[in-house]
């Protein structure tokens, strides 16, 4: 089986991480890309072999689509997310899920309303340092953690 996948938002995290991990993934085609602006979306989508969207309430409309990628400016997620889940599609939304509570709480609203599963990328709250260190807190070994500082690095795959 195969996942079609419409992304919104042809920004930087969709061009270096979403479209070349989708591209290696035998089970996800990206079908359609929409962009606000022309030149982004028309450049991904004839790289990709998928259709353009200036307007991601038409893309919704596709019905050559299962999934939503959902990577455009933060203020948009919620109406985003929720529009694509009451059009029927399943949702990936970046991080941050939401800018404010009300808003995370009506995508979830959504979501169970539509069936549709709903998925936010905080991917990085699966990296191993990052669960040693909430471990670390949890068990008090710290002491009241009042403040912190850290840096994180990973390794970039070059695309
Ligand atoms: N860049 C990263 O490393 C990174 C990492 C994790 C999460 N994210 C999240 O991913 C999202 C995108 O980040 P980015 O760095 O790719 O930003 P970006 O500014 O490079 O890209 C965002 C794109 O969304 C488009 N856009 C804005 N409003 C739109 C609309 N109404 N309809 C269609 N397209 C619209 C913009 O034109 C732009 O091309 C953000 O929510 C960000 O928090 C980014």
């Amino acid at each position: 089986m195969t996942i079609k996948i419409g992304i919104i938002g042809a920004g930087k995290i969709v061009r270096v991480r979403h479209l070349p991990e989708i591209q290696m993934n035998s089970h996800a085609e990206v079908t359609a890309i929409c962009d606000v602006v022309e030149a982004r979306a028309k450049e991904l989508a004839q790289e990709y072999g998928s259709k353009a969207y200036l307007d991601y309430r038409q893309m919704l409309l596709d019905p050559n689509i299962d999934a939503v990628i959902v990577a455009a400016t933060n203020t948009t997620h919620a109406e985003m997310t929720i529009a694509a889940l009451q059009a029927g599609k399943h949702v990936l939304c970046e991080k941050p899920m939401a800018t404010n509570l009300q808003d995370a709480q009506n995508m979830l609203d959504a979501a169970k309303s539509s069936g549709k599963q709903l998925m936010i990328g905080q991917n990085q709250r699966l990296e191993p340092a990052h669960i040693k260190a909430r471990e670390i807190i949890q068990a008090g070994k710290l002491g009241k953690v009042l403040s912190f500082t850290t840096i994180f690095g990973h390794p970039v795959c070059e695309y």
